[in-house]
């Protein structure tokens, strides 16, 4: 009788083995299977993000290499020509003076598709010249805090100014604010960036969750492949605050 309950509770405690270890080997398919599948889903955006940053880039540098030498030259060649009136005069100065708007806006589409200041100087000299160039395009007061100049690896440089530049759209696009406050910090081992608007405000759950816009996305997914972590705050009627804590 003895032996017999023995035998008994030997025989309980190995099935409880058994079932312990397959429930065991589940849990840890299933955990290694959630990182996979995240460490994919990470894979594909960036994925996502080189092309279209590339490709920018590319369009950027045609323009600018190509086009602008180009029209240069159309332009030299328009001064030349040997004029016999006043009035062919003119048109040659207009025509000159046409070429000149085609070249500062060719400048500025490039620029604006890949910033050189950004990839020559930084974060800091990238972002300054940004929020000037929308200071003068709209009636937002910008105001920049950043005491270093910040050098990071150009994938995250250019993610954070994507991020700070789709920050500066949206409230000009839809908060009715008069003011936006940037500010960047780098510690030891993590950028902070954090704005505030004090416009009309948003319910950026729902929002966000609307297949609408790309631009609450592409401030998740800039943000998600940089490893790091959005904060937004904002309630209908007191502006948008957003804390993009990214590590370095
Ligand atoms: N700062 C803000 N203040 C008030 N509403 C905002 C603000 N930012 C975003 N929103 C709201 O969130 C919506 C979604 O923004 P999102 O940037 O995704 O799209 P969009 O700006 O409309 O289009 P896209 O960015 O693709 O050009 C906006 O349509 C607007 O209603
Ligand atoms: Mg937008």
């Amino acid at each position: 009788m003895h032996t017999q309950e023995e035998e008994f509770y030997r025989a309980i405690l190995i099935v409880a083995a058994v079932v312990g270890t397959i429930l065991l080997y589940f849990i840890i398919t299933a955990i290694r299977y959630h990182r996979k599948s995240i460490r994919m889903h990470k894979d594909k955006i960036q994925a996502e993000i080189d092309t279209l940053e590339n490709e920018r880039r590319r369009i950027a540098s045609d323009l600018h290499d190509e086009l602008g030498p180009l029209l240069s030259a159309v332009k030299l060649q328009i001064n030349n020509i040997e004029t016999v009136g006043e009035q062919d005069q003119q048109l040659v100065v207009k025509s000159s003076q046409h070429i000149d708007s085609i070249i500062q806006k060719l400048r500025e589409i490039s620029n604006n598709l890949m910033p050189n200041t950004l990839l020559r100087k930084g974060l800091k000299s990238g972002i300054e010249e940004l929020a000037e160039t929308y200071k003068k395009a709209s009636r937002l007061e910008i105001k920049f805090n950043c005491d270093q100049e910040i050098r990071l690896d150009q994938n995250k440089e250019i993610n954070l100014y994507r991020i700070v530049q789709e920050v500066l759209h949206n409230t000009i696009k839809h908060s009715g604010a008069n003011l936006l406050l940037i500010s960047l910090r780098k510690d030891d081992n993590r950028i902070l960036l954090a704005t505030a608007d004090n416009g009309k405000g948003f319910d950026y759950f729902s929002k966000s969750k609307e297949l609408k816009g790309l631009g609450l996305r592409n401030l998740q997914s800039r943000t998600e492949v940089m490893g790091g972590e959005l904060i937004c705050n904002s309630q209908p009627g007191k502006g948008v605050t957003y804390i993009f804590d990214i590590p370095v």
